[in-house]
């Protein structure tokens, strides 16, 4: 493996590659990415970042844009926290005079930026010599040098981080050393049937020559996640617009919007937690028809939500709207995934 960086970067090269943000070279254009990078694929970021950019093009415009229209930019692409942090971040950033740092300790101490996505931008931005260790990097270095931590914990990605940090300086480019990991890992070196025939890394692999590279990176049991139930009821106006909630801030899609709904436990029926949902919005004798099931899986359970539907006839000031509950067009409000999925039913 001594010529690891070599065989990354040659591999690294020949591949054509079209990211919208490779034409910003900006620091703030290459941190947006990253914090979309983080739990997204690169095909769904490209849109996505466009069109970020261009509603909010700079550190300034994001800081004092209104919440409810970063979170709807956000729309779609999930893992809200990141869009709640990301302006944060530039509102911290601007009350400290408005330049972004430079190294990736003070990245670090932005909400939202981790140690990797902390060596993403001031490797890319600033040609930083810091390795980064995101989950795909993990797993090809887990198999190439068959190793069994547990690369969920700090002190294993510390480890591999030390490890990469001669080739990363050898490398003299260290942003496309990392890219080109992070790449490796996301397109060839994949959780399932890697394509071991097409990798650059093949030789040097442990994984590989032992047949090994389905069995690692090592998983520690999990337990399996919880299930959660839900009504949820869809309530039209006469002129067609739908009575939506908006989810409390601070907790799991804060600020967001929903069709009203309950949740309900194991004893319970949908059809008593709906009539109770009914009555809470002043609808105590109201037959709504049962439109069908939306299942969700969120980091840390599965959601099963029933939807209803009430008819068109119902008169709009039977519900008494307020701040965080109102009737309007589906598109002028940021809604849950669930949602969304509801209203194409
Ligand atoms: N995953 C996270 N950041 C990335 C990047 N800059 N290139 C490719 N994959 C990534």
């Amino acid at each position: 493996m001594l010529q690891l960086h070599k065989k990354l970067l040659t591999w690294y090269d020949s591949r054509t590659r079209e990211m919208p943000w490779r034409d910003h070279p900006d620091p703030y254009a290459v941190w947006i990415s990253e914090i979309m990078l983080q739990q997204t694929q690169v095909e769904t970021v490209k849109g996505f970042f466009l069109r970020f950019m261009k509603a909010f093009p700079t550190v300034q415009a994001l800081a004092k844009a209104p919440q409810q229209d970063v979170l709807k930019a956000w729309e779609g692409l999930g893992y809200y926290t990141r869009a709640r942090n990301l302006q944060k971040a530039a509102q911290q950033v601007m009350e400290q005079g408005g330049v972004l740092p430079s190294s990736s300790s003070e990245w670090a101490e932005l909400p939202g930026i981790g140690p990797y996505t902390a060596a993403a931008i001031s490797s890319i931005s600033f040609g930083e010599y810091a390795p980064v260790v995101d989950g795909n990097v993990a797993r090809v270095f887990a198999r190439i040098l068959e190793w069994r931590d547990d690369f969920q914990k700090l002190p294993a990605r510390e480890k591999l981080a030390s490890w990469l940090q001669p080739f990363i300086e050898k490398s003299k480019r260290p942003g496309d050393f990392n890219q080109a990991m992070m790449d490796l890992g996301a397109t060839v070196c994949t959780p399932r049937n890697p394509k071991c025939i097409i990798c650059p890394l093949r030789k040097g692999c442990a994984a590989s020559a032992k047949g090994l590279q389905e069995e690692l990176p090592f998983k520690p049991l999990r337990k399996t996640i919880p299930f959660r139930f839900v009504v949820a009821v869809e309530i039209h106006d006469q002129t067609g617009l739908v009575l939506f909630a908006q989810r409390v801030h601070e907790k799991l899609l804060g600020g967001l919007w929903e069709l009203p709904s309950l949740d309900f436990g194991k004893g319970e029926s949908p059809e008593d937690a709906l009539q109770k949902l009914l009555a809470s919005l002043g609808f105590p004798t109201a037959e709504p028809t049962y439109i069908g099931e939306v299942e969700h899986t969120f980091s840390h359970f599965k959601q099963v939500t029933n939807l209803y539907r009430l008819n068109k006839s119902i008169a709009r000031p039977k519900v008494k709207e307020t701040p965080t509950m109102l009737f309007k067009k589906p598109s002028e409000l940021p809604l849950t995934t669930v949602t969304r999925r509801a209203l194409a039913l």
